[in-house]
């Protein structure tokens, strides 16, 4: 049985369709009876991103920061599957630069991660009110709340785009869409092994970050963004939802030490 029968006939669009949340994301959403409608700057791993969903999915090319491929985007949704429900931007540019970033850097990763977040949801909005009722989902991080070595501008977009969330859901709200974030841990992506190599170093190496002592893994990604646009999130718009092992919650005395150092206070 479909845990989310209200995704039956609904469609989703996503950005960042290359990545593993958005794979993860599109199984989640056509498994419930919906389809899916994938860009990304990248068609590398279109094929593996659709493999398990068949004819319910397409995969656009898109750069977001072009308005025509955003255009031909939504529009996609449209003519293949009758319209747009939804709209998760999970794109990302993990911006480069540290105290020698240069302006056009600034301009750059706020224009990616930011602009091209508002534009698309703001493109989308129209179509989901055309279905009646919806709901737009921003992946963000915890790099938006707290500082971590050696990067300044994507923690600066990842920020940006918890304000967004929070400021475009009053204007939605009255639209009968609702829009809310997810803020991942450490995630296993295409990125973390382009950088840490192995799964296995990748989750010791974070470990120490997250309560739960490891990665998530994407579709726990994913079942937040599914049940954000849910009909049990009903209630639930301008909030940020942190999947994140318990990063965010921890507190400096946590990271690295065991906890039997610590003395039980009983009295
Ligand atoms: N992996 C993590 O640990 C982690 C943690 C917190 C948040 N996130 C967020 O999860 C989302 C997915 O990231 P990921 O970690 O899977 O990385 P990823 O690099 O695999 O995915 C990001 C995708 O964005 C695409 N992209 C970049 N510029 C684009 C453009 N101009 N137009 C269209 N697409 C573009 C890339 O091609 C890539 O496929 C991002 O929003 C990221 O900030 C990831």
């Amino acid at each position: 049985m479909a845990l989310y029968p209200e995704f039956d006939g609904k469609v989703l669009v996503a950005t960042g369709g290359a990545s593993l949340i958005v794979e993860a994301l599109a199984r989640q959403f056509v498994a419930n009876g919906g389809s899916v409608v994938l860009g990304d700057l990248t068609t590398d791993h279109a094929h593996d991103v659709l493999s398990d969903v068949g004819d319910a999915g397409r995969f656009v090319r898109t750069d977001v920061t072009s308005d025509a491929d955003l255009d031909a985007l939504l529009a996609t949704a449209v003519e293949e599957f009758g319209g747009v429900d939804f709209a998760v931007s999970a794109h990302t540019i993990f911006g480069c630069g540290y105290l020698e970033t240069t302006r056009q850097q600034w301009h750059t990763s706020l224009d990616v991660n930011v602009a091209s977040s508002a534009m698309f949801i703001e493109k989308a909005v129209p179509l989901i009110q055309a279905r009646g009722a919806g709901a737009a989902v921003l992946v963000t991080s915890i790099s938006g709340k707290a500082a971590q070595p050696n990067r300044i501008v994507y923690p600066v977009t990842k920020a940006a785009l918890l304000g967004l969330s929070r400021n475009m859901a009053q204007a939605l709200a009255p639209l009968g869409i609702r829009l809310n974030s997810v803020s991942p841990g450490w995630t296993w992506s295409r990125n973390i092994e382009a950088r840490y190599g192995s799964r296995e170093y990748a989750d010791d190496f974070a470990g120490e970050f997250h309560a739960i002592r490891r990665m998530a893994e994407p579709e726990e990604i994913a079942d937040a963004i599914c049940y954000l646009c849910s009909d049990g999130a009903s209630f639930v718009t301008g909030s940020d939802f942190a999947v994140d092992g318990g990063y965010s919650a921890m507190g400096p005395e946590a990271l690295g030490q065991p906890y039997e150092k610590f003395p039980v206070i009983d009295s």
